[in-house]
């Protein structure tokens, strides 16, 4: 059976600051959705949040950019902000920069990853959820999942992934694609990759069976709005078991707290943490950096689940390295490589400073 995955997210006001969701509003999101399955728009649905982050996690038989369901989660962070106002939450409605739904929910402020796939008779699915953080976060963990053989030893001994996976990667901002093979050319993706602010993976494919095996929002708020206008704080969608990697295997890159750019007013470089949902409060120096990961298995569509994936005490040590290497780029202060090289910053003051002291400075 053919069955689309839509995860689409948003910020529609954060509850304390930007340290959480308000149960308020993720209530308003179950009942937006709850609706839509009884009207027979989706399949199933689950609503959770990240971080100060509305998740909408939807299943239906209407394909990708579907503008139903695109309409469906724009209205439905429409109710939210409404909520978040309501409340006086911080930065109500703050990623909905379009004053009306034209279509097609991308470019309009949240995130989306979509795929379509014929369901296999078990149909493993881990979501990866980021706050404080940017799309592109999630280009070493999915090279680790899918070309790294220290991480994922199927690509070793699985005869059913020993072809290896495509990388499909987006340059956001010339809006290019290419696709990479790995594992025979992993030097020339990793050039590109290793760069995420710019070159994102975007899917990843089973090279012999073509299936799509992840998905990742690439959605940069900044390009967006042109101006910075916050993180975007991405999503992704993993499937898992039989030709794809195992859950063991698709976990496994998170136990290692990668350094990413987001934190305090996005314009940081800080650990990020995998927890679970119910830490996925973000407090300290606004962070650091949080990932969550929920699984499912998929029966006809119906989300089976979810399992809470971060809960498990295994990553216990991610989490105490993660806040050992917070502690270490703290003590940097306001100086780089804590803070982000100036045109990544989401907060500057350089153009009025620059203009306060224009006469002051002297040729050298
Ligand atoms: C980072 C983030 C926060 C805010 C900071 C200031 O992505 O959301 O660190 O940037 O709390 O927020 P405002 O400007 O809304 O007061
Ligand atoms: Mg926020
Ligand atoms: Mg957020």
């Amino acid at each position: 059976m053919s069955i689309t995955l839509s995860v689409i997210k948003a910020d529609v006001g954060g509850y304390v600051g930007h340290s959480e969701s308000h149960p308020d509003v993720i209530a308003k999101g179950e009942e937006c959705l709850a609706k839509a399955k009884k009207e027979g728009l989706l399949v199933d649905y689950h609503v959770t949040k990240c971080g100060d982050d509305l998740q909408l996690i939807m299943t239906h038989q209407r394909g990708e950019e579907d503008e139903k369901i695109h309409k469906l989660a724009w209205d439905t962070f429409v109710a939210g902000t409404e909520v978040a106002k309501a409340l006086k939450l911080h930065g109500a409605g703050q990623d909905l920069l379009a004053d009306a739904f034209s279509g097609n929910i991308k470019g309009m402020g949240p995130g989306v990853a979509e795929m379509e796939i014929e369901e296999r008779p078990a149909e493993t699915i881990i979501i990866f959820m980021a706050d404080k953080t940017s799309a592109g976060a999630w280009n070493m963990p999915l090279y680790k999942m899918f070309a790294d053989p220290f991480n994922t030893i199927g690509l070793v001994i699985a005869d059913n992934m020993h072809t290896g996976f495509a990388f499909e990667v987006h340059d956001v901002k010339e809006a290019k694609k290419i696709t990479f093979n790995a594992p025979n050319e992993i030097y020339d993706m990793l050039v590109f990759i290793g760069a995420p602010s710019r070159y994102m993976v975007k899917a990843v494919y089973h090279r012999e069976t073509k299936e799509i095996a992840a998905v990742s929002s690439t959605q940069k708020l900044s390009l967006i709005a042109g101006r910075y206008v916050g993180k975007d704080d991405p999503v992704c969608i993993v499937r898992s078991q039989g030709q794809f990697p195992a859950v063991g295997e698709v976990l496994e890159p998170f136990t290692f707290p990668l350094l990413v750019e987001g934190w305090m007013r996005g314009s940081h470089h800080g650990p990020l943490m995998p927890v679970a949902i119910a830490d996925s409060t973000p407090t300290r120096f606004d962070g650091p950096p949080r990932v969550v990961s929920v699984g499912f298995q998929l029966s006809g569509g119906k989300l089976v689940g979810p399992r809470d994936m971060f809960a498990d005490k295994s990553f216990d040590p991610a989490r105490e390295q993660a806040n050992e290497m917070a502690d270490i780029m703290r003590h940097h202060g306001p100086f780089e490589p804590h803070r982000l090289p100036l045109e990544e910053m989401e907060y500057t003051t350089m153009p009025q400073v620059m203009k306060k002291l224009e006469g002051r400075f002297i040729n050298l």
